[in-house]
């Protein structure tokens, strides 16, 4: 199992020695995601294919849960947020017993904003206007508890410019929580140059790395991050209820998050009455008990990102989606996306009218993409797609506009 290599920009470009072989093990690994048998999975962005061995990680939940009754918690149950979180944080080089799993980023985001006090001078909020929404909802709803949020503008609605960025950091700052990658666009921030600047005004950053963790390769140590965190949906494909929050070790024992629990005391088992008491290692981030089968669900997804290594993976996605911008591009169509690949995530996006009618025509012809306001489709290639599935969704999108295909689904939402 290869490491993740310490870097958040794209690697060496497609066709540099040993890609296509590393390419052919990739695509072996085809089999292990039963519907790429029948469908053209082009979603990762947003839902990643479910790895057949989900299933045994189920039925081993379920068997221990049935022969085993509450044993079970002495023997994976109990351990599960920080088993789960190691081997989660090997993909972004996080050192063990820096990781526990939660719900979801808007529960982890509401947990770190529960450690903080907002005390002017030092009270701002600084984040994007094109962060996920949830993101937002948590940050806004701190000003009832003293925050001021600071929205950096997008200039184009695809990207932040970066020296925006830096601009509005001061030593008002108390946290910077951004994306790494941007969910509509595929926009891949500067962390670096932020983290630096952030750090430098004495502010801690927070990135959700829900569209990068998988599919670019990033260290938190060597970005310097203090808190990183995701969920499992997408390009790690380990399903819902799998979040996970990475935490420095020197800041989290100085945090004392108010969304708390008896998993987050230093003795669980002892039932003390009265405040908490933190523990003094990564379950003092936890609360109360873990969405088990959700953390047994999310492993093979993983344990085959770790088997591809996410610098192949990422050497693949450049290459595939440089390709699939130049065949948008020669078919009359026009991309959002950024055009530099190193400043570019996994997706790809395409301008098309009707975008939810034309998700549902493809979706009808079983190829899987979506569309978001602003940029259109996006379509998004993973360790295991080839290129001609990309070329069927172009061809597949090009007949739907000439042929008028998309009309008969023209009232209808987009349901994903
Ligand atoms: C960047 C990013 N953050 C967060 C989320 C979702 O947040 P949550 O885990 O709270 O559902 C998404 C997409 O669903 C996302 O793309």
């Amino acid at each position: 199992m290869s490491k993740a290599p310490a870097r958040d920009a794209a690697p060496s470009p497609p066709g540099a020695p040993g890609a296509s072989g590393d390419w052919k093990d990739l695509l072996a690994l085809r089999a292990e995601f039963p519907i790429l048998q029948k469908t053209t999975y082009l979603v990762n962005h947003s839902l990643g294919a479910m790895p057949r061995k989900v299933h045994d990680r189920l039925r081993e939940f379920a068997t221990l849960w049935e022969t085993r009754g509450i044993r079970a918690w002495a023997e994976g149950w109990w351990t599960s947020p920080t088993e789960t979180g190691d081997l989660v944080g090997r993909i972004f080089d996080a050192p063990p017993g820096t990781v526990v799993m939660h719900q979801n980023v808007s529960v982890i985001m509401g947990l770190v904003a529960s450690a903080l006090e907002f005390k002017a001078p030092r009270n701002r909020v600084v984040y994007s206007e094109l962060n996920f929404p949830s993101v937002m909802y948590v940050w806004e709803a701190q000003r009832r508890r003293g925050a001021e949020i600071v929205m950096v503008k997008s200039r184009d609605g695809v990207t932040v410019d970066t020296q925006d960025f830096l601009a509005a950091l001061d030593e008002r700052t108390l946290i910077v929580p951004l994306s790494h990658v941007l969910f509509q666009s595929s926009y891949l921030q500067d962390l670096q140059a932020i983290v630096r600047r952030a750090h430098e005004v004495g502010a801690l950053v927070l990135a959700d790395c829900y569209q990068s963790a998988g599919c670019v390769p990033f260290s938190v140590q060597q970005l310097d991050l203090d808190m990183a965190c995701g969920g499992s949906v997408k390009w790690l494909c380990g399903g819902p209820g799998a979040g996970y929050l990475y935490c420095k070790p020197a800041l989290r024992d100085r945090l004392e998050p108010a969304l708390t629990g008896w998993m987050a005391h230093e003795h669980p088992f002892a039932f003390e009455k009265g405040p908490q008491k933190y523990a003094h290692d990564a379950t003092r981030l936890l609360h109360g008990s873990p969405a088990v089968p959700a953390l047994y669900a999310a492993r093979s997804g993983y344990e085959l990102i770790l088997q591809a290594g996410v610098d192949n993976i990422r050497r693949k996605s450049v290459a595939q989606t440089q390709r699939f911008l130049q065949r948008v591009a020669a078919a009359g169509l026009t991309s959002k996306s950024p055009k530099d690949p190193a400043r570019r995530g996994g997706s790809v996006t395409v301008e098309v009218p009707q975008g939810a009618a034309v998700v549902a025509a493809l979706a009808e012809r079983d190829i899987l993409v979506d569309c978001r306001p602003d940029v259109g489709l996006r379509v998004s290639p993973h360790y295991y797609n080839t290129d001609e599935e990309l070329d069927r969704c172009l061809d597949a999108v090009l007949e739907i506009l000439r042929t008028k295909a998309w009309e008969k689904f023209a009232q209808k939402g987009t349901a994903y």
